[in-house]
């Protein structure tokens, strides 16, 4: 190939140059800030996601009282800003120390250092705070943020990005009370046209890194890749970074969270669930969990013989259960008092039948008390018409080592079963995307 000639080769060359950041992303270190006072299961989930992109978070205010407010539903959080500024302190002189602070509990990320910092150097900006299209706590000052035609317009304080001097500057320029609202807070610092150009701050209104969800979740949608599952923004066409499940959007938010930071890939379908498993058999039996195994007869049931018979079968050890039947069903009384009768000389830690003429919800209730007052691990709850087909049943779900584990039924050729993929806004039944590729068994 003819070689290029001179007068191009050069404005190729300068082309490259001026398109480079000023330090590439290895050069500069990236600093996960979070506050969170408990480990609730999303903060594991966020923190679980960080080490997915080979991440690590500085967990501020662990086991601190909370004095924020319930700021999933209302003003508060001045906390977080209180507990921040002594942090940053310690990075104020640092230049080249970018920081990311995010809320953990209901946040997920989806990428690592490089695309973090490749994404935040397109802002040309010290500081970039997260958007949408919600101007809260004050609807008022809507009408004093600046012009934005094509994007969100409004701050969102659960995620921003900035170098450190200029962090500490903002969270540092006047006084907040714990129980003050930390968005209103930096919403009136980025009001200020003065402090928004000495600081260099600007919002992603795009969603390049922070893609709140409340009110934007029709713009979003899962990109099932290779080997990773990632949330486009197809109204901006980006890819944001950290996935922000606010207001209202928390069991949205838990749903996708099926999915990113690698806990379901189509390759492997889902790995997060074989995370973290427990190896019950590895047990000595007397150190197997206390097992509440509380029985339901609530509705009368063909084959409840062989169903009590198989329940008597599984092979968890009897000396580490605990036995509750509920019986209302005249025509089962006598099999069911038989039946627990024989059980008395089966090891049990305990057996015990509730009285017939108990409501079911006082029965179920009531198991959930004794599960409690018999220092339980786990509560066992059976109707009369599952069948253990498989004796070590018990010992299989509690190897998983989750905090709930529901079983999943079908009925053949039907699009019914027992599993709900989405709940609606009045808490009832409703259908998610996946549900008919989880309840035909296509997606697991
Ligand atoms: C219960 O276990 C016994 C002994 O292994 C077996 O013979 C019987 O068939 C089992 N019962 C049911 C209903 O599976």
């Amino acid at each position: 190939m003819a070689s290029l000639p001179p007068v191009l080769f050069s404005v190729i060359i300068v082309l490259v140059c001026t398109c480079q950041p000023s330090y590439s992303s290895t050069d500069r270190d990236l600093l996960v800030l979070t506050v969170a006072t408990s480990e609730t299961d999303g903060f594991v989930r966020y923190i679980r996601s960080l080490h997915i992109y080979n991440l690590d978070a500085e967990v501020l205010g662990m086991n601190q009282e909370w004095e924020g407010g319930d700021i999933a539903n209302d003003v508060g959080g001045g906390q977080k800003i209180n507990i921040l500024k002594q942090e940053l302190e310690k990075y104020k002189d640092d230049k080249n120390k970018v920081i990311i602070f995010t809320d953990s509990y209901d946040v997920i990320f989806t990428s690592g250092k490089a695309v973090i910092l490749d994404n935040f150097d397109t802002f040309d900006a010290r500081v970039v705070f997260g958007a949408e299209d919600y101007c809260w706590p004050n609807k008022d000052l809507a009408s004093q943020y600046p012009r934005v035609s094509f994007g969100y317009k409004y701050l969102n304080s659960g995620g921003f990005i900035g170098y450190a001097p200029e962090l500490y500057k903002i969270v540092t320029s006047h006084d907040i009370t714990n129980q003050d609202d930390d968005q209103l807070y930096y919403t009136e610092v980025y009001l200020d046209k003065q402090l928004r150009e000495k600081y260099s701050i600007k919002l992603d209104t795009q969603a390049k890194i922070f893609q709140n969800l409340n009110g934007q979740f029709a713009d979003v949608s899962m990109k099932i890749g290779e080997g990773d599952v990632q949330i486009v923004n197809t109204v901006y066409q980006t890819t944001p970074v950290v996935i922000h499940g606010n207001g209202p959007t928390k069991v949205l938010l838990n749903s996708l969270g099926n999915y990113l930071a690698k806990s379901w890939t189509p390759e492997d379908g889902c790995l997060a669930c074989i995370e973290d498993k427990k190896d019950i058999g590895a047990l000595n039996k007397k150190d197997y969990p206390v097992v509440l195994l509380a029985v339901f007869i609530e509705k009368p049931v063909p084959f409840l013989e062989e169903m009590l018979e198989k329940v008597a079968n599984l092979s968890y050890p009897k000396q580490r259960m605990d036995l509750l039947v509920h019986n209302q069903i005249e025509l089962h009384k006598e099999l069911v008092s038989k039946w627990v009768e024989a059980q008395e000389s089966a090891g049990y830690r305990s057996v015990q039948q509730q009285p017939y003429d108990l409501k079911e919800w006082h029965a179920r209730n009531n198991a959930v008390d004794v599960c409690l007052k018999n220092d339980c691990d786990v509560l066992f709850s059976v109707d009369g018409e599952v069948h253990f087909d498989n004796p070590d049943t018990l010992t299989l779900l509690l190897k998983h080592n989750r905090p709930v584990l529901a079983a999943m039924m079908t009925r053949d050729g039907q699009a019914w079963s027992t599993f709900w993929g989405a709940v609606n806004d009045e808490g009832f039944y409703a259908r998610s995307n996946d549900y008919m590729d989880i309840s035909n068994n296509n997606r697991r």
